[in-house]
C-alpha cells in the first residue's frame, strides 16, 4: 500500500528536542493501543493495520504484507544520498498479564511482555517526524517493522524479501528497550551485543522394565542424568575461559511410575555463545557426549540440533555514531553503558550480516514508580518516557548518517 509523498510542513531547521516533547503524548497513546492488542509472531493483523493507517495519514510511502504481516515504509528526504533503515519489532508473547493498568492486554494469554509495543511506538513516532521534516536530512530511510521476533523469526523472510535492496540500504540500527539499565542510559557497544541462539532436543533410548529388576533393563533416566552433567563440561573444558559460552538442558522429561523403570527420556536445551567459531565446536562436543555416555551405558539416542539467530555483531563506525548520538541526547552522567551484553539472543543479526549497523539498548527500568520487571514477566512494564528518547535518537541518527 502506498500513499502520495506531502510536501513537509516546514523547511526551518528543525526543533527536535520541543517537537519530541510535544510528540510525547501521541508516542504514549500508540504505545498503549499497541499493548492492549497484543499479537503473536506472523500474526500481527491489527498491529499492522495500525501502523499502515498512521504512515497512510502522514503520506508515508509503504508496502505491506512483507513476511506475511510485516511493513516497509520509505521517507525519501529529495536529496541524493545514503540510505539508512531503521528496525522495530512488532510482536508479543504467550503471556497472561498480571498488571493492574488501564492499558492492560485485552488479549487472552497473550502479552506484549518485552517492549516490542514500545519499538513500534518509537519506530512510528521516528517515521512522522522524519515525513515532517524531510528537509532535515538527505538520502532516504526505510523504516523496518519486523513481525515475529520472538520466533520463529521475521528478520530472515524480510530480507529475502527484499527489503534491504532498491534502494540499497547502506547501514541499519534498531534499539530495544532495555529494563536491566536504567531510564536515561543507554547501552551501546560495537562487536558482540547479543549471542547465537540455538536449540537441542535429544530423546535417550534405553530398555524399560521393572524397577526392582534394573539388572535386566537399561534405565533411560540413569543415562540421560549422566549426560546432563557432562554436558556442563563443554562450557567449563573446551570453551576458552575467556570466551562466553552457555549449554543449558531446560527439559528433562521421563518415566511414568515410580515402579517402572523408563524406556525413554526426553531432553532439550538451549546453547549460546558469541564468537562464531564455536558455532562449530559446541554441537559437535555435545553429539560426541551423548553418544559417549550412551554407548558406555548401552543406550541409543536420536539428536536434533537447530541453529536459530546468529550472534548480534555490531559494526564499530555504526556503534559509534550511535553512542555518541545517544550521550548527546540522554544527557545524564550515567549515560552510556559498553557493559551490557546479554546471552539473549536476536534476530536482528540477520540485518547485521547482511549490512553494517548497530542494535543497541535503550534503558527503560524505573525502581521509584515499580518499572523494573525483567522482560517476559508477567508484570513487565517500563517506563514511557524512554519513548521520546527513542525517537530523538534515531531522528539524530538519520540527520547525522544522512548528512
Ligand atoms: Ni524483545
Amino acid at each position: 500500500m502506498s500513499a502520495p509523498s506531502i510536501t513537509p510542513t516546514s523547511v526551518k531547521p528543525c526543533q527536535l528536542r520541543p517537537a519530541v516533547e510535544n510528540l510525547q503524548p501521541r508516542l504514549v497513546e500508540w504505545r498503549r493501543h499497541l499493548h492492549q492488542r497484543p499479537e503473536l509472531g506472523f500474526q500481527e493483523q491489527l498491529t499492522a493495520k495500525f501502523i499502515s493507517q498512521r504512515l497512510q495519514e502522514w503520506g508515508v510511502e509503504h508496502q505491506t504484507g512483507i513476511a506475511k504481516t510485516g511493513i516497509v515504509a520509505t521517507i525519501d528526504s529529495g536529496q541524493p544520498g545514503r540510505v539508512l533503515a531503521i528496525r522495530a519489532d512488532m510482536d508479543a508473547l504467550p503471556i497472561q498479564e498480571q498488571n493492574e493498568v488501564p492499558y492492560r492486554s485485552s488479549h487472552d494469554g497473550i502479552m506484549h511482555a518485552c517492549g516490542h509495543d514500545g519499538h513500534t511506538a518509537i519506530a512510528l513516532g521516528t517515521a512522522w517526524y522524519l515525513s515532517q521534516h524531510r528537509h532535515s536530512f538527505t538520502g532516504t530511510v526505510k523504516i523496518i517493522f519486523q513481525p515475529a521476533e520472538e520466533g520463529p523469526g521475521g528478520a530472515k523472510p524480510m530480507i529475502e524479501a527484499g527489503v534491504l535492496r532498491n534502494p540499497d540500504v547502506d547501514a541499519i540500527i534498531g534499539l530495544h528497550l532495555w529494563n536491566n539499565l536504567p531510564l536515561g542510559t543507554a547501552g551501546v557497544r560495537s562487536g558482540a551485543l547479543m549471542a547465537a541462539t540455538e536449540t537441542f532436543y535429544c530423546t535417550i533410548q534405553g530398555k524399560g522394565g521393572h524397577g526392582a529388576i534394573p539388572h535386566q533393563t537399561v534405565d533411560s533416566i540413569v543415562v540421560a542424568a549422566q549426560v546432563v552433567n557432562a554436558l556442563q563440561t563443554i562450557v567449563a573444558r573446551n570453551v576458552s575461559p575467556l570466551e562466553s559460552a552457555v549449554v543449558t538442558v531446560g527439559k528433562f522429561h521421563a518415566g511414568t511410575a515410580v515402579n517402572v523403570i523408563a524406556n525413554t527420556a526426553e531432553l532439550g536445551g538451549t546453547v549460546r555463545y558469541f564468537n562464531p567459531a564455536l558455532g562449530k565446536l559446541l554441537p559437535q562436543r555435545l553429539e560426541q557426549i551423548i553418544a559417549g555416555v550412551c554407548a558406555s551405558q548401552g543406550a541409543s539416542y536420536e539428536l536434533q540440533y537447530k541453529p536459530l539467530y546468529p550472534a548480534v555483531i555490531n559494526d564499530a563506525a555504526i556503534a559509534e555514531l550511535v553512542r555518541s548520538v545517544a550521550a548527546s541526547a540522554i544527557e545524564t552522567p550515567a549515560g552510556i553503558v559498553p557493559e551490557c551484553q546479554t546471552m539473549g539472543g536476536e534476530d536482528m543479526s540477520f540485518f547485521l550480516q547482511e549490512v553494517p549497523g548497530c542494535y543497541f539498548f535503550l534503558g527503560s527500568a524505573n525502581l521509584s514508580m515499580n518499572l523494573a520487571y525483567p522482560h517476559h514477566h508477567p508484570r513487565f512494564d517500563f517506563d514511557e518516557t524512554a519513548l521520546g528518547m527513542g525517537v530523538e535518537i534515531f531522528v539524530r541518527c538519520v540527520e547525522k548518517f544522512c548528512n
